[in-house]
């Protein structure tokens, strides 16, 4: 089996292809990757398109700018939709046994805190990262919260009402212009500022936050991290079972993702979109032209394609009892919403919520919880209702007790370089995503929906 590239092979690649090129061509180029390169993962193989003309791996996005060794290529890998997988985590920790910057006690640990002298001491200190590549965020409660913390408990005795614990997955640096919110919070979006402005604060805050800088880049470091980042478009291009994801008409991959259209409030459900265009649950389109085709030239990829298509009009058109979903129902003030998966996940072709509208679907409720993750009590102080979640989520930016449990919907493509899935990487595999879906709204989905909706993920 092909051996997947570590971020090191990455670099060592791409050296060894610099040497190639200067031996062939006796020309030099600074340390490069081309652009549409293929990474392979569980179902194919995911490529990435940069407006740069290349991946420029001597951008500051792969310096170290801080103390102890990290790049925002520590957490955002080239290899792995530009997130990290606990498979090549924990090959970096048996690499060296977990002396590679990432496992840093800073946030990469259980608790800051945590003995890390001994290999098996990192083992166990850094079993969040190797485990689901969970990153300990840290916030404080907010001054002026509308409800209390009444208890914490945390596996891990580490915890603080100053610095609550939030194990959170690191979302793709790729895609970027399709964002309407920065991090699962939203943290980073500033009121009225633009995206590029939100990203630079974002960069400056990841130096000083996950690398330990003791003062902040520059700002021509921080522009070339954001140019860096913003140029990239990333998408899967090949599936194991359905061939090349843009023949025969299908648009997959990242170059028609180049050109899709995105504004702020696109196909918005709920009247927001600025150009008063009415919200077309067919937000998926990719793939409709494999709904019917003839079984040659290709026939080996037309079962295949055939289920991606049937996944995708599932995506679009399954009908969802929307019920108990904070940012929804309550807007609406109605008890049961009918809707799709794209309801939430609007933005045509890239899938993410395309306002800033965080909501709670329900992933960090009590039932939900697994005994690796903290769980907080809090109270809202209007109302003295009691709400039990492993991560308050907007709610700590926000100060307001509706928050408790919301999170943005997040850019669904490139998913099957980066499992595993949702902010707390609950869900191991796509089926399981889509299993949360089935029980959290009661959707009975036959055995070959499921596989049709993951056969459509996969190919995102
Ligand atoms: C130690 C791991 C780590 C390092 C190093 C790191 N990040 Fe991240 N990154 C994360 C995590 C975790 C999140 C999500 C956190 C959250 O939302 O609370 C994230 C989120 C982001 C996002 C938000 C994307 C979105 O969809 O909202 C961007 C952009 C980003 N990081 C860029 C960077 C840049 C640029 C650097 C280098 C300056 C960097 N990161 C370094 C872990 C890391
Ligand atoms: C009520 C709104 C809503 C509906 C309906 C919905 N989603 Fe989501 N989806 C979200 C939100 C919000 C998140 C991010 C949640 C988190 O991680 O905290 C998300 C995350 C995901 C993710 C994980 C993305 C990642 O980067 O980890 C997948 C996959 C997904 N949804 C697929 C689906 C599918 C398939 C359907 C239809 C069966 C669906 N969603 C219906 C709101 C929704």
């Amino acid at each position: 089996m092909f051996k997947v590239p570590s971020r090191r092979h990455f670099a060592l690649i791409a050296s060894i292809c610099t040497l190639l090129l200067f031996f062939t061509y006796g020309v030099t180029a600074d340390s490069h990757s081309p652009n549409l390169q293929a990474f392979p993962n569980g179902s194919g193989t995911l490529k990435t398109f940069s407006t740069q003309g290349s991946i420029n791996l001597s951008s500051a996005f792969f310096q170290s700018l801080g103390t102890n060794g990290r790049t925002c290529a520590s957490c955002h890998e080239p290899t792995d939709g530009w997130g990290i997988t606990p498979e090549h985590v924990q090959a970096r920790f048996d690499a060296d046994g977990g002396l590679d910057p990432i496992f840093s006690p800073v946030d990469g640990a259980v608790c800051p805190t945590a003995d890390v002298s001994t290999v098996d001491a990192r083992r166990q200190a850094y079993r969040m990262l190797l485990t689901k590549g969970l990153i300990r965020v840290s916030m404080p409660m907010p001054a002026n919260a509308a409800f209390t913390l009444e208890s914490i408990d945390d596996p891990y005795n580490c915890a603080t009402p100053q610095a609550l614990a939030l194990f959170r997955r690191p979302l793709p640096a790729t895609n970027l212009r399709f964002l309407s919110a920065v991090m699962w919070d939203g943290r980073e979006s500033a009121a009225g500022q633009s995206l590029v402005y939100d990203l630079t604060s974002q960069a400056n805050d990841a130096t000083l936050g996950h690398a330990q800088a003791s003062a902040a880049p520059t700002a021509a470091q921080l522009k070339d991290i954001v140019d860096f980042e913003m140029s990239l478009t990333s998408a899967q291009a090949t599936d194991n079972d359905a061939g090349n994801l843009d023949a025969e008409g299908g648009n997959g991959g990242p170059q028609s993702l180049v050109s899709q259209e995105f504004f702020l409030g696109i196909n918005d459900p709920l009247g927001l979109n600025p150009t008063g265009k009415p919200f077309d649950s067919s937000a998926m389109t990719m793939y409709a032209k494999w709904a019917n085709l003839n079984s040659s030239p290709n026939a080996k990829y037309s079962e295949a394609r055939a289920a991606v298509a049937r996944g995708e009009v599932l995506f679009n058109t399954l009908p969802i009892p929307i019920e108990g979903v904070a940012g929804i129902n309550d807007v609406l003030n109605q008890k049961t919403v009918i809707g799709n998966c794209t309801t939430c996940h609007d933005s045509p072709n890239v899938g993410d919520h395309s306002v800033s509208q965080p909501l709670n679907i329900g992933l960090v409720d009590a039932s939900r919880r697994t005994p690796d993750m903290p769980l907080y009590t809090f109270r809202c102080n209007l109302t003295g209702q009691t709400i039990q979640v492993t991560d308050p989520g907007r709610a700590l930016i926000s100060g307001r007790c509706e928050d408790i449990g919301k999170f943005k919907g997040a850019i669904l493509r490139g998913l099957a370089s980066r499992a595993p899935y949702f902010h707390n990487g609950s869900a191991a595999t796509l089926m399981d995503a889509v299993e949360f879906y089935n029980t959290r709204f009661n959707l009975q989905l036959s055995s070959q929906q499921k596989s049709d909706l993951v056969a459509f993920l996969k190919t995102l």
